[in-house]
């Protein structure tokens, strides 16, 4: 039988985002119904809506960074039962593409995807549901390999902060570009993701973190959240800056530099700041037409003479199965700082005031309570 709840939809192009009555079809087979406890606002339900649904159809749940209760299990699922507390994986190896065929489910080409489910009340159309989850809502439905059993002391109003900026910042320094002990990091971009990166680069013992970021307030949070140096990047022109705090009689440099702003110019100046040998990792969402351009052949930071590699971050090449709990047991530990993230608990209503937050304001995520 269908349940009834409430949902953050884009019903249109060009329109805000409104909260509307929604109906959620049961679960088919490998499919679980989650009952929504909690849910952060990433930048790219921002992006999504900005870029006007980004090729998805109208209308549109919006949230992908959720974590809930197994209220309803469909056919054929055994590992997890109604009362179980989970976080929604977004990419959850589909185990049919040409790298999950290979034994290399961390770069699977796609994700598991269910049915939609999710139906606007009013006349019944079907809802795409941003990258598969749709968690701006007190119901959706997932593959039920993506939804990610947590333990009971886990609180889901932080654990769902795992499900994409934690996992995807974190993931990027142990997974996409595993960070060696001793390196030097720099973070381009302060906000939910670069702060993880900033955390996980602590978790992976470099020795200097330098952050990057024209809000002075997210440059003192990323102190507090393990950066060693930090850069106005309105002040001063941070691969100037980079290269002199790294200064080592070698030109300094960084042996790894993380973008996370989802602005071109960032990705180039990642590259321009590597030392010799070192790897750029971008992470931002591009949008269709966004391009960059790097120099080959400079002698002191072109990508060919500084032999610099350049590598893309989806979602921290996470395998949620191993990695959510993972994360779960680092914060339950004291290692992983998850309540300093949430700057703002929100209700489903405060979507568009946590965009404008996102915007203006001086905000690590919102989180939406349900
Ligand atoms: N690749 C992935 O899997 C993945 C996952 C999650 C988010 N994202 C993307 O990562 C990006 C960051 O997401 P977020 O949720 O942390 O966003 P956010 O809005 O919370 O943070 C962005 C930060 O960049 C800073 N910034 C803006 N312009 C800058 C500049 N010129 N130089 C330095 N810093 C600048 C802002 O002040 C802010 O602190 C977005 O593009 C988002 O869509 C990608
Ligand atoms: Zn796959
Ligand atoms: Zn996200």
């Amino acid at each position: 039988m269908a349940v009834e709840g409430k949902a953050s939809i884009l019903n249109n192009p060009g329109e805000p985002a409104v909260v509307e009555e929604i109906l959620v079809d049961s679960p088919g087979p490998n499919e679980v119904l989650i009952k929504l406890s909690a849910s952060g606002v990433c930048h790219t339900d921002l992006t999504v809506k900005n870029l006007n649904g980004n090729g998805m159809s109208f209308p549109i749940v919006l949230g992908h960074e959720g974590a809930g209760i197994v209220q309803e299990v469909g056919e054929g699922v055994t590992h997890l039962a109604p009362g179980d507390p989970v976080v929604i994986a977004y990419r959850a190896p589909c185990e049919q593409c040409p790298a999950c065929r290979r034994g290399d489910p961390r770069h699977c080409y796609m994700a598991l995807r269910p049915q939609q489910r999710i139906h606007r009340k009013r006349d019944g159309a079907l809802c795409s549901q941003v990258l598969r989850c749709g968690t701006f809502s007190t119901h959706t439905v997932v593959h039920a390999k993506a939804a990610i059993k947590m333990p009971k002391e886990m609180p889901l109003d932080k654990a769902c902060l795992i499900a994409c900026g934690v996992i995807t910042g974190v993931g990027a320094t142990m997974n996409t570009t595993p960070v060696f002990a001793g390196s030097r990091v720099a973070v381009i971009g302060c906000g939910g993701v670069g702060l993880s990166v900033i955390q996980g680069a602590k978790l992976q013992h470099a020795r200097q973190i330098i952050a990057v970021d024209v809000n002075p307030v997210k440059l003192d949070w990323a102190k507090k959240f393990g950066a060693t140096h930090v850069v106005n990047a309105k002040e001063v022109d941070p691969v100037v800056e980079v290269r002199r705090i790294t200064e080592d009689g070698w030109d300094g440099g960084v042996e790894y530099a993380f973008e996370a702003t989802g602005i071109p110019m960032c990705t180039e100046q990642a590259v321009k700041m590597l030392s010799y040998g070192g790897t750029a990792t971008t992470i931002g969402f591009p949008a269709a037409h966004d391009s960059v351009t790097l120099n080959l052949g400079d002698m002191a930071t072109g990508v060919y003479w500084n032999k610099a590699g350049l590598n893309v971050c989806h979602c921290g090449d996470a395998l949620p199965s191993h990695d959510f709990p993972l994360l779960a047991q680092l914060y339950l530990e004291g290692q992983l700082d998850l309540d300093g993230m949430v700057t703002r608990k929100i209700a489903l209503e405060d979507v568009e005031d946590a965009f404008h937050e996102m915007e203006t304001g001086d905000v690590i995520r919102s989180v939406i309570v349900f």
